[in-house]
């Protein structure tokens, strides 16, 4: 079981991990949600999820810069996946996919947000989307099992239509579910 450190005060900070997937969008709406709800918001984006979506929205929309690299030299002097890690209240991974699961899984921290999240001791929510065959698939399974021991809470995926226009389990789920159970970590729920 990974260390969480629940009696933290908690400030309402909330980092959203984005992967490269198709339902990356999503998470714009997301941010907004969140922040309509005066809730602070920062983004780590991982190298795939730029071709899905751009640094500007996501910056516009959180009122904040994008955190995207490991080796920031703009990011003051801390090492920035220490500082994110500190910072947050509940990592939210929105959408995840196979590859970021299995690199988490696996204690990879080769990019910024597995660093951030193999560093982090508060609540981590990982929202899966992707195609049923790589849900489905066995390693994907297990990945998501050794994690759910280790503490990390899962939301999704739901069944529904995909990107890859066959209907099945892989969707992300709806944004209103993700920001309540953000809405209920925070809580202490
Ligand atoms: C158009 C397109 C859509 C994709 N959608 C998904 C997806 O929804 N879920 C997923 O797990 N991988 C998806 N992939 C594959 C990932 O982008 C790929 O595994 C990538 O290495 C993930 O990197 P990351 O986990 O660091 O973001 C997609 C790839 C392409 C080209």
């Amino acid at each position: 079981m990974r260390k969480q450190n629940p009696a933290r005060k908690k400030n309402n900070n909330v980092l959203i991990g984005i992967c490269g997937s198709i339902a990356a969008y999503k998470t714009c709406e997301l941010v907004r949600e969140l922040v309509r709800r005066d809730i602070r918001v920062k983004c780590v984006l991982t190298e795939s999820a730029e071709k899905f979506i751009t640094p500007l929205t996501l910056q516009t929309l959180s009122a904040d810069r994008v955190y995207r690299s490991m080796f920031d030299e703009e990011y003051s002097y801390d090492p920035g996946h220490l500082s994110l890690a500190g910072w947050a209240d509940v990592i939210v991974i929105s959408p995840a996919t196979a590859n970021t699961i299995a690199r988490i899984a696996s204690g990879f921290a080769d990019d910024l947000l597995t660093s951030v999240v193999l560093s982090a001791v508060c609540p981590v929510l990982i929202c899966p989307a992707m195609n049923s065959n790589m849900w489905l698939n066995p390693v994907t399974q297990e990945n998501v099992q050794t994690l759910i021991k280790r503490g990390y809470r899962f939301l999704g995926p739901e069944e529904g239509a995909l990107a890859c226009r066959e209907n099945g389990i892989g969707r992300l789920v709806p944004t209103g579910k993700i920001t309540g159970r953000i809405i209920s970590i925070l809580a202490g729920k």
